[in-house]
Formats: C-alpha cells, sequence, structure tokens
C-alpha cells in the first residue's frame, strides 16, 4: 500500500473488497482512492487569475477525501477562455496563486490535477451570473473567436475564424507552454479537455470540422491536432506524471462523434503516453437531445476500458455511493469523476466511506469528531 506524505495523510486501514476505495497507481502517481473531482468552471477568476474562491473551493475537495483534484478548464490563451472570468495559464504570473492551491492539496494527500483548455468557437460569451447572456458585446469586450472552420455553435455564438496551418501549430505550442506553467506550479496530473465542444472536440467532430486539409475528413485527419497537443504536452511532461485527456464519446446526434471513433481514438491516444480517457459526451451541437438518467454515459467510458482497454474514468449523474462502487466493481471504469454531488457535499468521499463500511482516516483536525 502506498503511503502518501502528507499533512492529513487520509491512510486507508482497510484493503478488503471496496472498489471506490482501492489505491490507483498511473505511472508514478498512487491515487488513494478512486474519487476524482470534475472540472467545473467557477467563473470566478480576473484575468486569467485563480484567488482565494479557487482555494477554498478546491480545497476542500481535498480535505473532504477526493484522491484527484482538477481545476476548472484553465484557457492556454485568452481568446480560449468561455467567458473573461475563466481560470488562465496563459501567464507566467498565474503559476504563483495556482502554486499555493496545488500546495494546500497535496498538504491533504491529494493529487492536483489542471484542466487544460481552449474553448475556441465557444469562447468570448457571458458567464453565467454575468448579467448578459450569449455572446459578448464589444463594449464587454468581445473577441475574435476561432474554430476549425467558420461554423457557428449557434445563432447566440459568434462566428468563428478558421484557423491556419500556421495559427494550429501556434495552439499546440500555447499548450505546451501551459503545461510547462503548470508543471512549475506543481501539478501532478494534467488533463487536456477534448470535449464539451471546445476547440479539440471542435477538430474531432465532422458536425464542426469542415475542413479539406490534412486536419479534415477522415478520423485520423479530425484526431491529428488533438494528437499534436498531446504530444507537445507529453513532451514537456516528467515520465513520471499521468495525462489525461477529456473526450465527448458521442455527439447524441446523425453524423457526429460516435461511441467507435471514441475507442479508435483512445486507442490511438494511450500510444502517444494518455494514461487515462475521462468519459464525456455532448457540448457540440447546441440542439442534441441527450438520454439524461443516472449513470447515462458510463457505458461510453465501458467501452474505452474494455474494447479499447485504456483505462478510463466515468462521470455523469452518478451521484450514490453504491452506483459509483458498483462501476468500477463491474470493470466499468478505473475512476469515478464527480462533479455536481462534489458541490452538495465536499465531503463525499468521506461519507461514502461510511455508507460503504470502509475505513478510511479523516484529516486529523476533524479525527475527534469521526463516528
Ligand atoms: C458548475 C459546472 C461547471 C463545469 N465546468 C466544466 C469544465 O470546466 N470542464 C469540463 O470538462 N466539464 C465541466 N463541467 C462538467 C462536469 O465536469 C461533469 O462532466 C458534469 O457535470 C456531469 O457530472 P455530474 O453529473 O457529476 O455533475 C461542469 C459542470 C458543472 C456543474
Amino acid at each position: 500500500m502506498t503511503v502518501i506524505q502528507s499533512e492529513n495523510t487520509q491512510q486507508q486501514t482497510d484493503t478488503q473488497g471496496v472498489a471506490l476505495f482501492e489505491p490507483l497507481t498511473l505511472r508514478d502517481i498512487t491515487f488513494r482512492n478512486r474519487i476524482a473531482v470534475a472540472a467545473m468552471c467557477q467563473y470566478s477568476a480576473t484575468d486569467g487569475f485563480a484567488n482565494d474562491w479557487h482555494l477554498v473551493h478546491l480545497g476542500s475537495f481535498a480535505v473532504g477525501g477526493a484522491a484527484l483534484v482538477m481545476t476548472e478548464a484553465t484557457a492556454v490563451e485568452a481568446r480560449g477562455r468561455i467567458s473573461p472570468e475563466d481560470l488562465g495559464i496563459y501567464k507566467d504570473e498565474h503559476i504563483e496563486m495556482l502554486s499555493r492551491i496545488v500546495t494546500f492539496i497535496k498538504a491533504q494527500g491529494a493529487v492536483p490535477a489542471v484542466q487544460l483548455a481552449h474553448a475556441g468557437r465557444k469562447a468570448s460569451t457571458y458567464s453565467p451570473f454575468s448579467g448578459g447572456n450569449g455572446e459578448l458585446s464589444k463594449a464587454d469586450g468581445r473577441w475574435q473567436t476561432v474554430g476549425p472552420s467558420a461554423v457557428r455553435f449557434s445563432e447566440q455564438y459568434p462566428l468563428p475564424h478558421a484557423l491556419t496551418r500556421e495559427e494550429i501549430a501556434e495552439i499546440v505550442r500555447s499548450f505546451q507552454i501551459g503545461a510547462e506553467r503548470a508543471l512549475k506550479a506543481g501539478f501532478e496530473v494534467l488533463e487536456l479537455h477534448g470535449a464539451h465542444g471546445y476547440l479539440l472536440h471542435e477538430f474531432i467532430s465532422p458536425i464542426s470540422n469542415k475542413r479539406t486539409d490534412e486536419y479534415g475528413g477522415s478520423l485520423e485527419n479530425r484526431m491529428r491536432f488533438l494528437i499534436e497537443v498531446t504530444d507537445a504536452v507529453r513532451q514537456v511532461m516528467p515520465a513520471e506524471l499521468p495525462l489525461l485527456v477529456r473526450l465527448s464519446a458521442t455527439d447524441w446526434t446523425e453524423g457526429g462523434v460516435t461511441e467507435a471513433e471514441t475507442v479508435e481514438i483512445s486507442r490511438v491516444l494511450a500510444q502517444h503516453g494518455v494514461d487515462l480517457v475521462d468519459v464525456s459526451t455532448g457540448g457540440n451541437v447546441a440542439s442534441a437531445k441527450i438520454p439524461l438518467q443516472p449513470g447515462y454515459q458510463v457505458s461510453f467510458a465501458d467501452a474505452v476500458h474494455n474494447e479499447a482497454q485504456v483505462p478510463s474514468g466515468a462521470v455523469g449523474l452518478i451521484t450514490e455511493a453504491a452506483q459509483a462502487n458498483q462501476i468500477l466493481q463491474e470493470g466499468k471504469a478505473d475512476m469515478i469523476f464527480l462533479a455536481r454531488e462534489l458541490l452538495r457535499d465536499p465531503h463525499f468521499p468521506l461519507r461514502a466511506a461510511r455508507e460503504l463500511h470502509y475505513d478510511i482516516a479523516w484529516p486529523k483536525q476533524y479525527a475527534r469528531a469521526k463516528i
């Protein structure tokens, strides 16, 4: 059993039988259990800078016992922000506060992760609580968005500029520089945001990618940009640290990304040094009908795990300890990513352990109160 050296080592005391609390090792990083915090935008940054909100928000999940604590989508270029309030990693000055957050997360025995992102054609919009809706006005600082092709996401969204080959190469480099900054900040896991209709997904999906050059058409061409980013990022990462990619396994729309394509992309990603695919869906078609129900995306994580034979993360309407445990027990995924349930209860892992009759240590500050 790996002992994580930290101020609040939540070392498990029983390794029998509860899949959710079995450690997982990817490269040289051991996660204390299988519970990961899924990326969640907070729309609370100024010019990309993290602040006390991000420290407390992300820190609370580390205190609550999660194994992996992921930042929200963190833009590698200023124009890659969904809104002006998104977190960024496009300046060296961003590193300092991120490093403070990382230090706190590590001190609780959790692994800090950053989701590197570029919003592509879904950038330059109002954040949910800014008062506006859809595309930013000129007065509010609208910027030119970019995408594989000049195709809007929807009427409320700006028309993107179709990237030239040279501009694609510059964005690959921005991901690489973002990765270098993330490593300087101390992050131990990097995730590329290849889902939800943002730039990397926009290239993969035939719905948003109408290119006729080597970045469009065949699946091999549509995933080329993602693979170039993967290679550029992996190149600057130490071999000991894991790289994750989040994919949208389906566009839930005829003519969009399919499960079979996702299995193939996952295989190729693994060959390029990706250690786990975090399997989400949707986000690239405004009108898509998504069959929301508990665990509605788990079958796609299952396909990546069992057909591609690549470690996978399951996410989406997983809200119960027994449900999360069962997904792992049935061999459908390797990690469980939670978003909204962790907002309801940042201490979900402590509660889940109790419900599953599994003993984990609480933070020393809480230990006397443990029941
Ligand atoms: C407030 C909020 C912000 C989100 N921001 C991101 C994000 O930055 N990156 C991302 O990949 N997914 C994002 N998501 C999607 C979640 O990571 C997750 O995939 C989704 O909420 C489904 O999981 P859940 O049912 O456990 O909430 C966000 C979800 C929520 C609720």
